[in-house]
C-alpha cells in the first residue's frame, strides 16, 4: 500500500476557533485530530505575538499545523468550528431584547414604546441582514473555506459553543458517566450549562442565558480592579488572597449579585448595559459599580487599596459560592459524582481548588484548554467517528526547534547565552540568586497556564 493511500484512510480533522464573523472573539488555535487523537496545536498568539489575538482568523496557525503535520487540503476529512449558525436566531432575539429595553418604560400603568428610536438603532446595527445572512450554515462554511484557502469541497462541520466546551473536558477525562458544567463569558446565548453525559451521549440539563454571566461579571470586576478584562482575571483571583470578608461591600453589592438556592443571579446588574452584539458596555458597567461600591474604580497602575482588594475578595467568593451551588445542584439531579468542567471561568485555579475540597464532586476533571482554545479540541473530539479515549497526558502539541535555530534566534535577540556543563546546577545557582529563569525546551505548550516546555 502506498504512504499516500495509508494517509488517506486516517480520519483528519483540523479544530479552529476562528475569532471572526461572530464566531467567538479570543484566543483563536487549530488543532490537528488524526483518528479522534489530538496530534498538534498552536494558538495564533504564539506565530504573531499578539497576546489573545482577539478578533483575528489564526491564518499563521493554520499554516504551522499544516506544515507540520505534513497535510494538504485533500487530507482533510472536516474543518470543526466550536459554535452553531443555526442557533444565531436565538442569539437574535436576546439582541433585539437588548435595543429595544433602553426604549420602553412603564409610566403610570401604562407601557410606552418609543418606537422610531428603535427602528432607527435595529437599522444602525444592521441586524436584519447579519442574521440573515450568518444563520445559514452554508453561509458560513463559505466564509471558512474562504479564510483558510481551502478546496471548495472542504466540509466544515458545526458544534454548539457549550457543546464544544464540555466534550473537550469529558472526552479526555477518563468518566464514561459525568456530571458536565460549562461556565463562561457568553457562548452562541448561553453563558453557563449543565449536562448529564453517558457514553457520548449528552443531554442539557440546564441553560442560562445572557446577560447573566459569571464570566462578564468577573471581567468587569477585573476591569474595576485596574487589569485588562478577558486576559487579567488571573490578577483578581490573586489579589482576592489578600482580601478579607468586607460586610459594608457585601451589604452595598448584595441587591446586585444574589445568590437563591441553587442559582446565581448577576442579571439585574448586567442588564441595559450592553454594548450591541451582546457584548458589554464597560464604562457604563464600571459606573454603575462605583455608584454601588462608593468608592472609585482602581486606574491602571495607580496604587491598590484595602478597599479594592476586599472588593476582589468578594467577587472571587461570589464566584467560587455560585459555581459550587451548580455543581452540587447537578450532582443531586442526576446522582452521578463525577464532574466534568470546561469554559473560560475554569481558569480560575483557586476556585477549582475549593470546588475540589468542598463540592459534592467526588472525582473532578477540569479542562486545561478551558478557555476557547479549547473549542478546537472540543468541536474535534465531539465530531469524530472514532469514540475511543484520548487520553490528553500532555499540553505539548505545538511546533518544535532544533538546537540551531534557538541558537540563530538567541544570537538575532542579542540576548547573552552560554552553554552551562552542568545545565540544573546553573539553573539552581541562578535561582539562589533570586534571577529569573525562562526554560525552553521540546514542544510548545498550548493555553494559558502552559508553564513548561518554552
Ligand atoms: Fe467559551
Amino acid at each position: 500500500m502506498k504512504a499516500d493511500e495509508t494517509k488517506r484512510k486516517r480520519e483528519i480533522l483540523l479544530g479552529i476557533n476562528p475569532c471572526i464573523y461572530g464566531l467567538n472573539y479570543h484566543d483563536p488555535a487549530v488543532v490537528v485530530l488524526i483518528d479522534g487523537r489530538v496530534v498538534f496545536g498552536v494558538e495564533e498568539e504564539r506565530c504573531n505575538r499578539v497576546k489573545h489575538s482577539k478578533g483575528v482568523f489564526p491564518s499563521l496557525a493554520l499554516a504551522e499545523c499544516l506544515t507540520y503535520c505534513n497535510l494538504t487540503w485533500d487530507d482533510i476529512d472536516a474543518v470543526v468550528i466550536g459554535y452553531e449558525p443555526a442557533l444565531w436566531m436565538n442569539r437574535l432575539n436576546l439582541e433585539l431584547l437588548d435595543i429595544i429595553n433602553p426604549f420602553v418604560s412603564c409610566v403610570s400603568n401604562s407601557i410606552q414604546i418609543r418606537g422610531s428610536e428603535i427602528v432607527e438603532k435595529i437599522i444602525r446595527t444592521n441586524i436584519v441582514d447579519r442574521y440573515t445572512f450568518f444563520r445559514s450554515q452554508e453561509n458560513v462554511r463559505k466564509l471558512i473555506i474562504e479564510k483558510c484557502s481551502a478546496l471548495e469541497t472542504t466540509k466544515v462541520m458545526f458544534c454548539e459553543h457549550h457543546l464544544a466546551h464540555i466534550a473537550s473536558s469529558y472526552e479526555v477525562s477518563g468518566f464514561s458517566e459525568a456530571v458536565g458544567i460549562v461556565v463562561d463569558g457568553i457562548g452562541e446565548t448561553a453563558v453557563t450549562t449543565l449536562w448529564r453525559i453517558q457514553n457520548h451521549q449528552y443531554e442539557k440539563i440546564l441553560q442560562i442565558d445572557y446577560p447573566n454571566s459569571l464570566g462578564y461579571f468577573y471581567a468587569i470586576a477585573t476591569k474595576f480592579l485596574g487589569f485588562e478584562p478577558w486576559g487579567g482575571e488571573g490578577k483578581t483571583m490573586a489579589l482576592a488572597a489578600y482580601g478579607k470578608k468586607n460586610k459594608e461591600i457585601a451589604d452595598r453589592l448584595k441587591s446586585a449579585f444574589t445568590l437563591n438556592g441553587a442559582f446565581y443571579d448577576v442579571s439585574h446588574f448586567m442588564h441595559n448595559h450592553n454594548a450591541g452584539f451582546l457584548m458589554m458596555n464597560e464604562d457604563e458597567l464600571i459606573h454603575e459599580l462605583e455608584a454601588l461600591l462608593g468608592f472609585s474604580a482602581r486606574e491602571k497602575d495607580a496604587s491598590i487599596t484595602d478597599e479594592h482588594i476586599d472588593f476582589a475578595w468578594f467577587v472571587q467568593d461570589y464566584l467560587e459560592r455560585s459555581v459550587i451551588r451548580l455543581i452540587n445542584y447537578a450532582v443531586q439531579k442526576t446522582g452521578i459524582v463525577n464532574v466534568c468542567a470546561a469554559g473560560g471561568v475554569f481558569m480560575n485555579c483557586k476556585m477549582n481548588m475549593v470546588i475540589r475540597e468542598t463540592s459534592e464532586a467526588t472525582n473532578f476533571y477540569v479542562q486545561p484548554l478551558s478557555s476557547d482554545i479549547g473549542l478546537t479540541v472540543g468541536a474535534g473530539l465531539y465530531h469524530t467517528s472514532q469514540k475511543h479515549r484520548f487520553c490528553m497526558n500532555s499540553l505539548d502539541l505545538g511546533p518544535e526547534y532544533s538546537d540551531n535555530e534557538i541558537e540563530e534566534a538567541l544570537i538575532r535577540s542579542s540576548f547573552k547565552s552560554i552553554v552551562p556543563i552542568d545545565l540544573a546546577s546553573t539553573v539552581a545557582e541562578f535561582i539562589a540568586e533570586g534571577k529569573i529563569v525562562c526554560w525552553f525546551e521540546g514542544k510548545m505548550e498550548m493555553g494559558a497556564r502552559a508553564l513548561g516546555s518554552r
